[in-house]
């Protein structure tokens, strides 16, 4: 049974916590490191773990360390914390953008690390994370991290560190892609006629069913819009008329400006 430790008790630890502790981990295993009294109060309450304000004191037996602080105060966080980090622990960070090389000077070059790309949904245990291990990562110790983000959603390997810009370009800052059509369909919806209610209503239920149905995997995302789609009907009106405005190239755009975005954060927080 693997020791964790969390630095960090904020929102994406918190949430993590629970889902692990839904999905057979033990209390007993973790460790939670946070400055803030109230949040340590309200994590042990919640979820009976350990806590602590001393970083130190959380790593000192821990097999995994997760860093959960703002990717702002990463370096300073890590390089204060390098000499209590056993060289057989791994070490996970979940901060956006923060590369492994500078994990990798700050920790050492044989320290085991673990990128992840987490995404909101974790929240309500529908989460979405890209992981990608150094060579130092032990085939042991990514069962045991996959597990940890498998008890909020689901978890990807990806074979090179860059792909880490990919999936959040997909699900990193996908989930606010959704809630911007969301946002967008149910105003439109007010506009033609329908209450605020009913429009939100509508708008919420119909995201639920599409992903429902495509999740369920019977069929790929092509088939399903195609099913949907009668010659000469309503819908095949909608879809011609976002396809005349190029939605494809829309996204390509966006999700290309993550990545960019995501490398100038790279070298912003890079020491
Ligand atoms: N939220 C997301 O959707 C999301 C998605 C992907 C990745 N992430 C990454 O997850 C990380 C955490 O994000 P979050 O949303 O959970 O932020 P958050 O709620 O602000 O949590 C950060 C926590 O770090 C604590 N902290 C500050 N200084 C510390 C120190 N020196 N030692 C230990 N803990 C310290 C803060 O404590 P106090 O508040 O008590 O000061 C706070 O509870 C970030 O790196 C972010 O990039 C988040």
């Amino acid at each position: 049974m693997d020791n964790i430790a969390f630095i960090g008790g904020g929102n994406m630890a918190s949430c993590i916590i629970g889902g692990m502790l839904a999905n057979g981990f033990q209390a007993q295993q973790i460790c939670v490191s946070n400055p803030g009294q109230e949040k340590r109060e309200r994590l042990q309450q919640a979820y009976g773990i350990a806590t602590t304000a001393d970083n130190h004191a959380a790593v000192a037996n821990a097999d995994i360390v997760v860093m959960a602080v703002k990717p702002q105060i990463m370096g300073t966080v890590v390089k204060e914390l390098a000499a209590s980090i056993g060289p057989e622990t791994a070490v996970v960070s979940i901060a956006a953008g923060i590369q492994l090389a500078d994990f990798q000077l700050w920790l050492g070059s044989s320290q085991a690390i673990v990128r992840v790309m987490p995404n909101t949904p974790s929240m309500v245990r529908c989460g979405a994370a890209g992981l990608f291990a150094n060579n130092l990562v032990s085939e042991e110790q990514k069962r045991s991290i996959e597990t940890m983000f498998n008890a909020v959603g689901i978890s990807c390997w990806v074979d090179n560190e860059a792909l880490i810009d990919a999936v959040t370009a997909v699900s990193g800052s996908g989930p606010a892609y959704f809630f911007l059509m969301m946002e967008t369909m149910q105003r439109i919806g007010e506009e033609l006629g329908l209450s605020e209610q009913t429009a939100r209503e509508l708008t919420i239920q119909t995201a639920l069913g599409a992903a429902k149905m495509a999740s369920a995997g019977d069929l790929d995302t092509t088939q399903l819009r195609k099913q949907v789609t009668s010659p000469g009907g309503t819908t095949e009106a909608a879809i011609a008329t976002f396809q005349s405005l190029d939605i494809e190239d829309s996204f390509r755009q966006a999700m290309q400006s993550v990545v960019k975005r995501a490398r100038e954060m790279a070298s912003e927080f890079s020491s």
